[in-house]
């Protein structure tokens, strides 16, 4: 199993790097199995990357520029700066970086990436509006379609799917509803002719009480979690109730 913490833009220094129980987790033989990640702010990723050394806990980025040389762009931080930061990931395409990315920049910052060994984070899902118009499943195809062309093989790709309106509500869609629209992902990738193992996670308000209803989603393999993860206590509840 798969657990991505996204920490978006929070993380008081001293308060966030507690991840010492974690680190005791991972060790655990039970856990062996288990790849936990850590995507902080970029100011973070340096001092965690530090503390994780030594353990089998990987961090992340949670954006990057598309530009794939150093350069003049006050503010941007390219893949090359992320790799220096010793993140082995990057999020790409995530909902609340959505408005002001269209599907084509996402797949130039996923071609970057891939390029530069960054293994990535690919969210994707529909809006409330695209949902109660019956457009989910179309959304979806579109958003994987345009978001990886070019891309022959998805080894290095997570696929996140998070129902936009999903994210931070604590609303969840019924599980019934998760194996239909994880299957047409399956179905989706398996028409774009892509080379290499899918690997497709759920994301959207997970936490230590609906794991248990989540852990049936039958294609996913993990788990893309913002708020609940800020807590190490409910970030650790959430992988001892879903790993068996
Ligand atoms: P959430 O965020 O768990 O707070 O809903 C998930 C995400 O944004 O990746």
């Amino acid at each position: 199993m798969i657990y991505i913490a996204n920490w978006k833009m929070y993380g008081k220094k001293h308060q966030n790097l507690a991840v010492n129980k974690i680190i005791q987790l991972s060790k655990k033989k039970k856990y062996k199995k288990t790849k936990i990640i850590y995507c902080p702010p970029f100011t973070l990723l340096s001092d965690l990357k530090k503390i994780l050394s030594y353990t089998n806990i990987d961090t992340g980025a949670q954006n990057c520029h598309e530009e794939n040389e150093y350069g003049p762009f006050t503010g941007g931080v390219n893949c090359k700066l992320i790799k220096s930061a010793g993140a082995k990931y990057v999020i790409l395409g995530h909902s609340e970086t959505r408005n002001i990315e269209t599907n084509s920049l996402i797949n130039k910052k996923i071609i970057i990436a891939l390029k530069n060994k960054l293994k990535v984070i690919f969210c994707f899902g529909e809006t409330l509006s695209e949902k109660k118009k019956n457009k989910t499943h179309t959304i979806i195809k579109n958003q994987i379609k345009e978001c990886t062309k070019s891309v022959v093989n998805i080894n290095n790709i997570i696929f996140a799917y998070e129902p936009r309106w999903s994210i931070g509500t604590g609303k969840i869609p019924k599980i019934s509803e998760l194996n239909k629209i994880f299957s047409h992902i399956k179905k989706t990738i398996i028409s774009l002719k892509k080379k290499g193992k899918k690997k497709l996670i759920y994301g959207g308000s997970v936490n230590p009480s609906n794991i248990s209803d989540l852990i049936n989603i039958k294609d996913s393999t993990g788990f893309l979690i913002g708020n609940a993860s800020l807590s190490e206590k409910k970030f650790i509840d959430i992988i001892k109730k879903s790993t068996i």
